[in-house]
């Protein structure tokens, strides 16, 4: 009751009255109060006036729980059930026990910190708490598995274009996933599948983003940023969760429509830092350079080589960095 509180307020800058909230949520006037004591006890001000109602005066900074995400998701399917713990070890390894368990396509898992956040090619996350967001979405869509890892793309672009839209900040995809302000790492996305030789059981998708992080340990500070970092204030992470949450579904949709990025392509290639720039491609089959030109529909990297020659890069197995530095 409380998200759905939480949302009529929100969405009314005015007062709304008791008995209103009373007839659309189809509880009694008690059950109402006691859930407004429990949203002041989270930080919220709100005021009571007799005869007018109540009415938001002040919400909490930056408050993540359930309830604060939940409520300002409207999707079809995305988000269409929200968890979330102050402490896990990492959301990816809930999330799959979930989708294991039943969990509907579209689940959402949301933690506070991680101690064990898992980064790409085995790597850690650093997920310290109450700065940024560690996100799992479980999705059990019906494509083939060889088309699921571009779903990893569809993310890293909905994480550019809500950044962009929540902050203003100028957000970039250094190709595959990783959403790069200042040409510093901002947010990185794991996905990880179950499935058969043809038949996806599910896919969870990772992102962490570094909100409200004002440091980075030494060894990742001419490597990382945050949005505080570059806009100089904190913001929201339940509203940013749920803007990316916004652009997902948006994009999945169409995604779905083909089952690959062709409709997404010329989106995405806009946002893609690489784009015409030298980068450096390391596989376990050698080195090439040359000029990354976009993706193809599969969401593989072009890259135009020395001999003229366009190599298809897949993300799978190679590196891509510029030739002068991490971008
Ligand atoms: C990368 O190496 O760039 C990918 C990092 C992905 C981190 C996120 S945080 C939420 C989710 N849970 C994890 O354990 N990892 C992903």
């Amino acid at each position: 009751m409380k998200t759905e509180i939480l949302k009529i307020l929100r969405e009314n800058s005015g007062y709304v009255s008791g008995q209103e909230l009373c007839r659309r949520l189809g509880v009694s006037r008690t059950a109402i109060w006691k859930t407004m004591q429990q949203i002041k006890a989270d930080g919220y001000e709100v005021e009571a006036v007799p005869n007018k109602g109540y009415r938001f005066v002040r919400e909490p900074e930056d408050l993540l729980n359930e309830s604060e995400i939940k409520s300002r998701i409207a999707l079809e399917e995305i988000g269409c059930q929200v968890y979330f713990k102050e402490q896990v070890d990492s959301t990816n390894t809930w999330a799959k026990k979930l989708a294991e368990e039943g969990a509907p396509s579209g689940t959402l898992v949301c933690a506070d910190a991680q101690t064990r956040g898992k980064g790409r090619r085995g790597r850690s996350w650093e997920s310290p708490r109450g700065s940024s967001l560690y996100m799992s979405l479980i999705l059990k869509p019906d494509i083939l598995p060889l088309h699921a890892s571009a779903l990893t793309l569809v993310m890293g672009l909905s994480v550019v274009e809500a950044i962009r839209e929540k902050t203003g900040l100028d957000a970039w995809i250094k190709w595959p996933n990783d959403v790069v302000v200042s040409g510093k790492k901002l947010c990185g996305i794991l996905t990880e599948m179950s499935a058969q030789m043809d038949y996806v059981e599910y896919v969870i998708i990772g992102v962490g983003i570094n909100v409200n992080r004002k440091e980075f340990p030494r060894e990742l500070s001419d490597m990382a940023t945050s949005v505080e970092l570059e806009l100089g204030h904190k913001i929201s992470r339940a509203d940013l969760a749920a803007k990316v949450m916004e652009h997902f579904e948006k994009n999945y949709q169409i995604f779905l429509k083909t089952g690959d990025m062709s409709a997404l392509r010329s989106d995405y290639d806009k946002v893609l830092v690489n784009r015409n720039r030298q980068v450096k491609v390391t596989s376990p089959g050698g080195h090439c350079e040359g000029t990354a030109l976009g993706i193809n529909d599969k969401g593989e990297l072009l890259v135009e080589c020395s001999d003229h020659e366009i190599r298809e890069v897949y993300a799978g197995e190679v590196s891509v960095r510029g030739l002068y530095g991490y971008v």
